[in-house]
């Protein structure tokens, strides 16, 4: 009994330390928006990223008392928000911004499902160049590689204005919100998710919800964290926007994803083991951080906001 326990005592540290060694040898933490590109490059190239969650890098949307795949609930997902959001009151042809699109697997099913003539953009040359080769000819999506704090559009010039999961990556919430409303013409549909702390004014973080904020910060290139709430009132106090700003947090909906993620790796080992040993040390990698996700957002420490609002 006592060896066995010095060996499993032996083996949490051994695994400690690794991660420790690889966590300082290849830090992912945010400097400036330069960092985000070569992070997202990096887990764009390796293909990874993709093989393993496919061509939607967002949470899925899990339906209370219902069996659903870990891709089939990303998919979900997007109509969930566009239902909720409004966004599908937009005819067909309307101009839609997807700002930080990932590989555009969210601006494909607005164009293809909802008829949108879709403008992806985001911060990664890498992942401009997979969206086009995953995207047909005939469908109306274009990508460019762009920073949301600086957006090269007119005022007004789009519809509707759509973001899943990139705002966690802006150092300056005030300026996203500002460049995305700036852009959306007067009566768009703006449609957001993102992660979020829980209000931490209200309520401050322990000593160990402080060091495991930290580690979600600094492991996937992210400046900062906000509330749902201080988030609302940057929208609300914009000043194009209608003032009437609604969330919520979908928590609850969208948590079984991380679990799932991991599962996805066991379900199809292939899809790791195919692309090498590097592969399998990168994976292994992420398994921490996406358990402190899971604990935090289970926790409440972190809160998956959705916010819709007109410009
Ligand atoms: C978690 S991924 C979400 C991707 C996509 N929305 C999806 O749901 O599949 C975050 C995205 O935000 C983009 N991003 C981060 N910072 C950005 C910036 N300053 N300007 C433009 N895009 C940015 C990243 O390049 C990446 O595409």
């Amino acid at each position: 009994m006592f060896e066995f326990l010095i060996s499993f005592i032996f083996l949490v540290l051994f695994f400690l330390l690794s991660y420790l060694i690889i966590w300082r040898i290849n830090p992912r933490k945010y400097v400036s928006s330069g960092t985000v590109a070569s992070a997202y490059d990096s887990w764009t190239q390796d293909k990874l990223l993709e093989r393993l969650w496919g061509e939607h890098i967002h949470l899925g949307f899990y339906p209370p008392n219902k069996n659903i795949d870990f891709r089939e609930a990303k998919v979900q997902f997007v109509h969930e928000l566009v239902s909720w959001s409004g966004l599908d009151k937009l005819p067909k042809g309307s101009r839609v911004l997807d700002v930080g699109c990932g590989i555009g697997g969210s601006s494909r099913i607005l164009a293809n499902y909802y008829g949108f003539n879709v403008t992806g953009i985001t911060i990664s040359p890498a992942q401009v160049k997979r969206a086009k080769e995953l995207t047909p000819y005939e469908c109306k999506c274009n990508f460019k590689v762009m920073d949301a704090l600086n957006l090269q559009f007119e005022d007004g010039a789009f519809d509707g204005v759509w973001s899943v999961e990139a705002g966690a990556h802006m150092n300056n919430k005030t300026k996203f919100a500002d460049q995305m409303l700036r852009t959306l013409r007067p009566g768009g549909y703006l449609a957001l998710a993102d992660w979020n702390s829980r209000d931490l004014n209200q309520k401050p973080p322990s000593m160990l919800e402080k060091i495991i904020l930290k580690q979600l910060l600094e492991q996937w290139a992210h400046p900062e964290f906000v509330s749902i709430k201080d988030f609302s009132s940057i929208l609300i106090n914009n000043k194009n926007s209608s003032g009437k700003v609604i969330f919520d947090n979908w928590n609850s909906y969208t948590n079984p994803s991380w679990f799932d993620s991991i599962y996805e790796g066991m379900r199809r080992p292939n899809a790791i083991l195919s692309l090498g040993p590097g592969a399998i040390v990168k994976s292994i990698r992420e398994i921490p951080t996406i358990l402190l996700m899971y604990w935090a957002f289970k926790k409440g420490l972190m809160e998956f906001g959705v916010y819709k609002c007109r410009g």
